[in-house]
């Protein structure tokens, strides 16, 4: 048996916890394989004996157009072993509803879902976290990681339930889907663009082009934020989302912030998040 990782990500977040598990399941014997979801050639199907991972970011309580679309994709399978992995800024549990579709799709093509693993990473849109907090989100995903490990490697999990309040909210909220490929036609290049194609080769979705130095927006944008987070001039402007950029990589190498120092938005639960994990 394999465990094939299938990853989209626009900011690194969803990348970095599924090469932790991989790497964890690893040193437990296990045979992995990491994919991104994005544009190109579609990577190699599952066998019919592996095991797949689905990794995502939360974007609106739902998972990315790019990762359902890919979903639709897999082949159809009979039981074959499934879990997702995803990442959100806030440990809310209305994150929990962004599973809702995914497990749809999985479940009307064979594949038995076994298992959630939610993990908290910095918010690439709305706000800048602080880098200890960052740090900290870090050192709780790596606590976990080993655990979380075993359980894939096991094929157990546990299975988050949506009731219709949280239902209804996702569903509304994939508006998103459609409404980010207009959003993201009309992002545009302030005066300080260098033209360094920086923001174009970050697109997981191929859908910027350079054109007279300057990035051009295609119609297939999934608002994955990762564009206007690596340009090192911060010069893209988002349209109506403009005020909810967030630019500059984390470093996760800060000192994690201490109970005190949890930011105040959602800090009730941050720390519950924290405490659960952390060894
Ligand atoms: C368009 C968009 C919508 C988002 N919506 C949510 C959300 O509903 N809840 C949440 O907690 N975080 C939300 N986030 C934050 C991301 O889920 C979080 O930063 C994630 O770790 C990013 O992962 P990535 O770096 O793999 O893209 C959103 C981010 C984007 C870009
Ligand atoms: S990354 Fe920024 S500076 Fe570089 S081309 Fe894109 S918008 Fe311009
Ligand atoms: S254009 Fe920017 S926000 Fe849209 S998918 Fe590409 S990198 Fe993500």
């Amino acid at each position: 048996m394999k465990i094939l990782f299938y990853c989209f990500s626009g900011t690194g977040n969803t990348r970095r916890v599924c090469e932790n598990l991989a790497a964890a399941l690893q040193e437990e014997g296990q045979e992995t394989a990491l994919f991104p979801i994005g544009t190109g050639d579609l990577p190699p199907m599952p066998g019919k004996d592996d095991l797949i991972v689905i990794g995502y970011p939360v974007h609106a309580f739902n998972a990315p157009a790019p990762v359902l679309r890919f979903l639709k994709t897999l082949p159809q399978r009979e039981k074959t072993p499934c879990f997702l992995v995803r990442t959100s800024g806030e440990p809310l549990r209305f994150n929990h509803a962004s599973g809702i579709l995914p497990k749809r799709i999985l479940r009307r093509r064979g594949y038995e879902v076994k298992g959630e693993f939610h993990y908290v990473m910095p918010y690439n849109i709305i706000f800048r976290h602080s880098e200890g907090m960052a740090a900290r989100m870090d050192r709780t995903m790596k606590c976990r990681i080993g655990d979380d490990a075993r359980s894939i490697a096991s094929g157990k999990g546990e299975l988050y339930h949506n009731g219709p309040v949280r239902r209804l909210v996702s569903f509304t909220l994939r508006i998103e889907h459609p409404a980010m490929k207009g959003i993201g036609r009309h992002f545009k290049t302030s005066a300080d663009c260098i033209g360094c194609g920086a923001c174009e080769k970050s697109c997981p979705l191929g859908n910027i082009r350079m054109e007279n130095g300057r990035p051009v927006f295609g119609k297939n944008c999934a608002g994955c934020m990762s564009c206007s987070f690596r340009c090192p001039k911060d010069a893209l402007r988002l349209g109506i989302l403009n005020g909810w950029r967030v630019n500059g990589n984390y470093s996760f190498d800060a000192v994690p912030a201490s109970d005190e120092e949890v930011c105040r938005y959602c800090r009730k639960s941050y720390l519950k998040y924290f405490h659960r994990y952390e060894s």
